[in-house]
């Protein structure tokens, strides 16, 4: 697939390495500095490239948006026209010291994004998890065990691309339903941020869900 980033910061660049050397094109773009984006697309290989927004979005088959809340619109912007795009969001909808949810329960990040760019095919996924985890979770991908990681959406088609992305960094999928379950998805993963940065065993977690009744006996 062709990945544009919208935002190459800690989740953006990290994942957007991972897509490129799991081998899709990846265009990142969104960094105060050029230098940064161009950085990056070095480090993650011949798929990759630095760009603007708009070049990102041009001919991507996906896109992540990885921003702060307040920079969403902003990006948006410079991205220019989504229309029919599928866009996966990782965003989180964070007050400005990233010490709280500005928006919640009744509406959810994804939810309020979706009326943003109601052109665009919105998932929500690799909110529930630290920046921290992903190079491990992507080299550990071969092994027994997967980590679970919930995503969500109201459109099959962008659904699939997100489950797609999903097992390509090494995780387990785990549709949890429409696009307004985000606002359970991103306090939960408040939750997973409080365990990882004020836990005692670190910021490189992930987590995995059991079914006992699945069991095969
Ligand atoms: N970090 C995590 O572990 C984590 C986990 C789950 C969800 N999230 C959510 O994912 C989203 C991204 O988080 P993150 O930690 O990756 O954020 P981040 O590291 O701050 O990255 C944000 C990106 O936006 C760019 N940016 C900010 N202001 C800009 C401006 N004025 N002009 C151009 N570019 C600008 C930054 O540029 P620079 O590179 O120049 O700073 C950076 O590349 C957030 O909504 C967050 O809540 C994060």
């Amino acid at each position: 697939m062709k990945i544009g980033i919208l935002g190459s910061g800690l989740m953006g660049g990290k994942l957007g390495t991972i897509f490129a050397r799991a081998g899709h094109e990846v265009v990142f773009s969104y960094a105060r500095r050029k230098e940064k984006l161009e950085g990056l697309a070095r480090d993650a290989g011949p798929k990759a490239r630095a760009g603007t927004p708009a070049e990102a979005a041009r001919t991507a088959d996906a896109l992540l948006l990885a921003v702060h809340w307040s920079r969403v619109d902003d990006v948006l912007k410079q991205a220019g026209d989504l229309a029919g795009k599928v866009i996966v969001t990782c965003s989180l909808p964070m007050n400005a010291d990233d010490t709280g949810l500005v928006i919640a329960h009744t509406t959810s990040g994804a939810e309020e994004l979706a009326k943003k760019v109601p052109e665009a095919k919105v998932a929500c996924a690799f909110n529930t998890v630290p920046s921290e985890v992903l190079f491990g979770v992507y080299e550990a991908r071969g092994g027994a065990s997967r980590p679970s990681l919930v995503y969500c959406g109201d459109d099959a088609g962008s659904k699939e691309i997100a489950a797609a992305l999903i097992r390509d960094v090494g995780f387990d999928p785990v549709d949890v339903g429409p696009l307004r379950i985000a606002r359970y998805t991103e306090p939960f993963a408040l939750l997973m941020g409080q365990l990882a940065y004020e836990g005692a065993d670190g910021p490189e977690l992930a987590y995995r869900f059991e079914w006992f009744g699945k069991q095969e006996l």
